[in-house]
């Protein structure tokens, strides 16, 4: 039996082993994914028997998406312009760094198949960068990163070449792609909160919500009452998955049976 897992600190809950549990069992194959909780100080560790067991390939999430980088062989071209990797694989005796983050959040974008002159990015964490890479690769011509704290927007717009906007500034200019990558909205005590005033959204515009939990959170309601088309992050989540399955195993999973898993999985 071939080991894949996911590995981050807290680990708290994750869909990934329902995924992918259930990917393995529609194409017949003979493996197993495990939730494995690593503390930073036990990564070292935990690479080393990545090797020597070896396990056939990783998800990777917070803190190691930047920590795991040195252990790699090789890092693809994506996953070297996001400075962070989700997702590990074999390349023959390669061990090597991939970012399907970027590939979940640009293919909801690509379904929509209609181009977006401008997008804002909310946020300047991690998910930040992955969605400023997408929307690099997506050619939209004008970019820009808006964040609380304003010294992480300038360095990550330096880095990707995008704008820096005032935190206070971001609903001045008119956007036709706004992207939430701050926890505002996320289930819990942040539940109420939106990262955008719901009177200043241009009908033409899309948002699109990192948080998938809830499914529809206050800024995409509002989003929508405003007529916007909205995205929610579970697309993402699936669709990151989806390229991992793909990677490991070089299978298509079935899109719709994914998604209603993922949904049912959510509910319960
Ligand atoms: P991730 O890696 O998931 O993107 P992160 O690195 O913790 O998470 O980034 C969270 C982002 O959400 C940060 O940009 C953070 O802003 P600061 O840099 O000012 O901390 C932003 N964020 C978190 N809570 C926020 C809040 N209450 N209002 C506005 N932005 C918030």
């Amino acid at each position: 039996m071939e080991n894949y897992g996911i590995i981050g600190w807290p680990l708290g809950h994750t869909m990934s082993p329902t995924l992918h549990n259930w990917g393995f069992g529609r194409h017949g194959i003979d493996a197993d994914y495990t939730a494995w909780p690593v503390a930073p100080e036990a990564l070292s560790r935990f690479m080393d028997r990545v090797r020597a067991q070896p396990i056939s390939g990783l998800s990777v999430t917070i803190p190691h998406k930047r920590t795991v980088i040195p252990f790699l062989d090789r890092l693809t071209r994506r996953a070297e312009t996001v400075g962070a990797v989700n997702t590990l694989y074999w390349d023959g005796d390669a061990l090597c760094g991939e970012n399907t983050d970027v590939l979940g959040l640009v293919a909801p974008l690509k379904a929509l198949d209609r181009p977006f002159s401008s997008a804002i990015v909310l946020g300047a964490g991690g998910a930040a960068r992955a969605a400023l890479a997408g929307f690099r690769e997506l050619g939209i011509p004008r970019i820009a990163v808006a964040n609380r704290t304003r010294a992480k927007a300038t360095s990550l717009a330096d880095e990707f070449g995008a704008e820096c906007m005032d935190w206070d500034a971001r609903m001045e200019a008119e956007w036709g792609l706004v992207c939430n990558t701050t926890p505002l909205g996320m289930s819990g005590d942040l539940a109420g909160e939106t990262p955008w005033d719901g009177r200043r959204f241009h009908p033409d515009a899309v948002a699109y919500d990192i948080v998938y939990n809830p499914l529809e959170t206050r800024f995409l309601r509002e989003a929508d009452a405003a007529g916007c088309a909205t995205v929610s992050g579970l697309e993402m989540f699936l669709h990151q998955g989806l390229a991992q399955f793909r990677l490991w195993t070089g299978h298509d999973l079935d899109e719709d049976g994914a998604r209603n898993l993922l949904l049912d999985a959510l509910k319960a």
